[in-house]
């Protein structure tokens, strides 16, 4: 598991909660197209994070469960999102996204920022599979992101300095052919709430999935109508998915999966 450190956490929520904002606004649009008719229901966000794309289905009346592996994200994410946890309509809750079981049935499932790329293996990947579809009532979606092979290539060497009155820190990409895993090393001085400052460094780990695996490990684990898409037409099946950087993955719970 890759459960954010606080301090990581920390920079997640300043710097990088925008993409899961445009993630929540493109898919609830495909969702509200693909089910017409439907009244808001209840979203299950794997690897939920500081719970950005959870705060844009809330403020819409949907029903949310965030789950991660991060106390330090799930804290950001209940302090978001403070009067929906009061109002019993959002919970975060600690987890593992490659084997959890839920008690509630949901209709849309998510999992952006190319949070399953932080799973290590396809055994992690099919036993994620098998949770969420476990967790959908019958005709629910699940959308989720993945950065590709390319995508996790083109950050191995890249180095980006980041650093304001809070902290001062270097991302140093890095991508292992042979092993098919690339990442960040994050590290540097982040400062304390006495003003002294500590060092700090965290390595995220991302695993480059074939894409071909990933669609028949959905298929054995219950899925159909399984495409690549982009975020901003995920009605649209590409033909090239390999070809794409980051990739979104639609698929189906049907009724007789
Ligand atoms: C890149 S962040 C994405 C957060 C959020 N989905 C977003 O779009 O902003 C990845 C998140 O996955 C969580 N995570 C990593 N491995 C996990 C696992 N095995 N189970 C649950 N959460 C995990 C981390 O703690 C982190 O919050």
């Amino acid at each position: 598991m890759q459960a954010y450190g606080p301090i990581l956490a920390r920079i997640y929520d300043r710097r990088w909660s925008a993409f899961a904002a445009r993630a929540a606004a493109a898919i609830l649009a495909f969702y509200e197209s693909a089910r017409p008719g439907r009244a808001p229901g209840a979203l299950l966000d794997v690897c939920c994070g500081t719970g950005q794309l959870a705060l844009h289905f809330l403020e819409r009346g949907w029903r949310v469960v965030g789950l991660d592996a991060s106390e330090s994200m799930l804290a950001h994410a209940r302090r978001h999102a403070a009067a929906h946890v009061a109002a019993g309509r959002a919970r975060f809750v600690p987890g593992d996204a490659a084997a959890f079981n839920l008690e509630e049935r949901f209709g849309l499932a998510v999992s952006t920022f190319d949070s399953l790329n932080h799973l290590a293996d396809e055994k992690e990947l099919a036993g994620c599979f098998r949770s969420v579809h476990r967790a959908l009532a019958t005709g629910g979606l699940f959308v989720f992101d993945l950065n590709t092979r390319l995508g996790l290539r083109r950050w191995d060497g890249v180095t980006l300095a980041d650093s304001d009155e809070e902290w001062s820190v270097t991302h140093r990409g890095f991508y292992d052919e042979a092993a098919r895993r690339g990442g960040s090393r994050i590290a540097g001085l982040v400062s304390r709430p006495d003003g002294s400052r500590e060092n700090f460094e965290e390595t995220v780990v991302n695993t480059a999935f074939d894409l071909g695996r990933v669609e028949r490990l959905l298929g054995e684990t219950g899925w159909s109508g399984v495409r690549f898409a982009r975020l901003d037409d995920l009605a649209v099946a590409l033909a090239r998915p390999e070809g794409e950087g980051r990739v979104f993955v639609v698929a189906a719970k049907e009724g007789n999966s």
